[in-house]
């Protein structure tokens, strides 16, 4: 059986939920900025013990309007290099110039040195990108430094639904956090994302934001340049039925990486990333960094071909200044991140994984690996 690289889980009960509800939400009309998507909102603000949740129409979205909120227009937004194209995108569409920062190879993430590296009197925001579920323990010297610099710090946290640092969820580091409900993600509602953030300033900002710039829900004022960046209600239902699974999903999902760690981290020259002390992760994904030099597309060609075993798309394969759209974009050495995108993969992890299909990805993996080292 093959095992694929993501897989969306929705039970059969939940699915007849989901029926209901969308049968429930055709009769009576309300399609949009409904009862579903404010307990969409209650419950995932619940979920990572946030005080306001705004829901919006993506995770790109909900990047933007956050740094709509912050003010960001004409100056310059850090980014991780390795990160998705959404990231630098948003701050591009915010109409700041992203500017890119290396990263640390345990965690994937910026570092204090490596953000400081690129400040300039012109940086309004940082956004920290908590890559495959992994927040960084230099997430409170990150937020320091954007302090002491007058910085907002705005979490990417499309990875990382569940995931916590020292018993800090998170979306609660940063001034905001946006994430994202796309597909392949822990949460899924189609299409969509959230806004978390404890500024109620924000949040009625974000409100306005994503309604067209509107004052008000139903009033035809508009205060702001917004856009239409509304969830709609069925997305909402979607999202609110499977945020119900939340929880078990990541505790799936950890006990699948804790089988991939027993197995691979004891190989010589297969370095997986594990949890930093006080981290908790959704493992999201399960990054493994390759023995430098490997053949990454030839490894992931073995373990398909032989072993039926599709790996997840990486994080990310390219740095973004290697991206065609971005390759004028300003930045000093990004070594790590040059480093990390080449040599790594990332293994599937489901939330129904089955022991079976864990098996089978552990025997791909390390076979593929000792024939390809030895
Ligand atoms: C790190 C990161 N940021 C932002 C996004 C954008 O989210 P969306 O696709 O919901 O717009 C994604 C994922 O798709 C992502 O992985």
């Amino acid at each position: 059986m093959a095992v694929p690289p993501a897989r969306v889980v929705f039970s059969e009960s939940d699915r007849s939920t989901v029926a209901a509800a969308v049968t429930e939400i055709l009769s009576t009309g309300e399609l949009t900025l409904g009862p579903r998507t404010e307990r969409f909102e209650a419950g995932f603000a619940a979920a990572h013990e946030a005080s306001h949740a705004v829901a919006v129409a993506s995770g790109t979205a909900a990047l933007e309007i956050a740094l709509r909120c912050v003010g960001v227009a004409g100056r310059e937004v850090v980014v991780p290099a390795n990160t998705f194209y959404a990231t630098a995108a948003a701050a591009v569409h915010a109409g700041a110039k992203p500017v890119l920062a290396d990263i640390e190879a345990s965690t994937f993430a910026l570092t204090a040195e490596s953000v400081e590296a690129v400040l300039s009197p012109d940086t309004a925001a940082v956004v920290l990108v908590h890559i495959g579920g992994l927040i960084t323990p230099a997430v409170d010297e990150l937020r320091q430094l954007c302090d002491a610099r007058g910085i907002a710090l705005i979490e990417d946290a499309a990875h990382a639904h569940g995931c916590s640092y020292l018993g800090r969820p998170a979306g609660s580091f940063g001034l905001a956090g946006a994430f994202s409900f796309y597909p392949t993600k822990v949460v899924t509602s189609g299409e969509g994302g959230m806004i978390l953030t404890e500024s109620a300033e924000l949040r009625d900002e974000a409100r306005i934001l994503r309604d067209q710039g509107k004052g008000a829900f139903g009033t035809n004022h508009h205060v702001r340049h917004g856009a239409s960046w509304r969830l709609s209600e069925v997305n909402a239902a979607v999202g609110e039925v499977h945020l119900r699974r939340l929880k078990e999903f990541v505790e799936l999902r950890r006990s699948v990486a804790e089988r991939y760690t027993a197995a691979l981290a004891p190989l010589p020259g297969l370095d997986p990333l594990v949890e930093p002390p006080g981290g908790r992760s959704n493992f999201y994904k399960y990054v493994v960094l390759l023995p430098r030099g490997t053949d990454r597309d030839g490894f992931k060609r073995e373990v398909r071909e032989r072993f039926d075993v599709r790996l997840a798309g990486e994080v990310y394969e390219l740095p973004l200044h290697r991206q065609p759209v971005f390759a004028d974009l300003v930045h000093g050495p990004l070594p790590v991140a040059e480093d990390v995108c080449a040599r790594h993969v990332c293994l599937p992890v489901h939330s129904d994984m089955t022991d079976d299909e864990v098996d089978q990805v552990i025997a791909a993996v390390s076979t593929v690996h000792s024939e390809l080292a030895g």
